[in-house]
């Protein structure tokens, strides 16, 4: 554990103000234990809600998990839909104890698709989180190249005729969310899998065989540790 930042309350080192975590791996998790795959989801919840707590303790400015991507939809029904139920029952349980939260919740990802009770429930939990030191953004109906097609009608809408990158950055989910420094994907794959495309340009990568559910605010440590150890030149030399 980062005893010292925990300690003395001071934020992480300089140079890490976000990780973004690809929570992978519940479902395998549940397989090797002869579990329905969506009692892999539910322990995931609980590890999301763990690491989430440790990286607003240790300092963190931002962390995002992914939690369900526009292509997840492929899945069977009854996954779709006990990961739907998973997300709303987490609202509600965070609305009820928003006072011992030290998370300011953004979902970020196409939410329109959504009906309105779960919209207004979303917008509701926002509001109330809004002031915490630790932006916690949850991708959910989230796919990096949605969120640019859609950055990129919104500039159209407003009747852009030239756009900046800092004009495309302002139209992201992730407006006022500073890039991720770090992405750590558990379960072993090495890939995006379609997560904060646009964001991820100078992200660090670390990857683990470790499956989500499994993850302990040890692992965070330890990919915290790799990415100090890595060198970051931006381009430069
Ligand atoms: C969780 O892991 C990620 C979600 C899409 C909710 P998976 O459900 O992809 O688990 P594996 O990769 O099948 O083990
Ligand atoms: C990525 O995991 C999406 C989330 C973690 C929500 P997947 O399990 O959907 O990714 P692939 O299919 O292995 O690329
Ligand atoms: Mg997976």
């Amino acid at each position: 554990m980062i005893e010292n930042n925990v300690k003395n309350g001071m934020r992480v080192e300089k140079g890490l103000r976000h990780i973004a975590f690809i929570m992978d791996g519940n479902g395998r998790w549940a397989k090797k234990r002869g579990m329905p795959r969506t009692l892999g989801h539910k322990e995931g919840v609980k590890t999301f809600e763990s690491i989430a707590n440790y990286c607003a303790e240790i300092g963190l400015e931002a962390v995002t998990v992914y939690a369900f991507s526009t292509e997840n939809w492929k899945r069977p029904k009854d996954e779709v839909n006990a990961l739907m139920g998973l997300v709303e029952q987490y609202l509600d349980d965070f609305s009820k104890k928003v006072n011992e939260m030290s998370v300011e919740l953004h979902m970020i990802g196409d939410m329109t698709v959504f009906p309105l009770s779960l919209q207004e429930k979303i917008a509701k939990v926002e509001k109330l989180s809004l002031g915490k030191p630790c932006k916690l953004c949850v991708a959910f109906n989230y796919g990096g190249r949605d969120e640019i097609v859609h950055a990129c009608n919104a500039l159209i809408a407003q009747g852009k005729q030239h756009v900046t990158a800092e004009d495309l950055c302002a139209a992201l989910y992730t407006a006022d969310i500073p890039d991720p420094d770090l992405i750590v994907r558990t379960g072993g794959e090495m890939r995006l899998s379609n997560f904060l495309l646009w964001q991820a340009a100078y992200s660090e990568f670390y990857a683990t065989d470790k499956l989500w559910p499994d993850m302990k605010p040890e692992d965070v440590d330890a990919a915290i540790e790799a990415f100090y150890k890595r060198s970051r030149r931006f381009g430069g030399i």
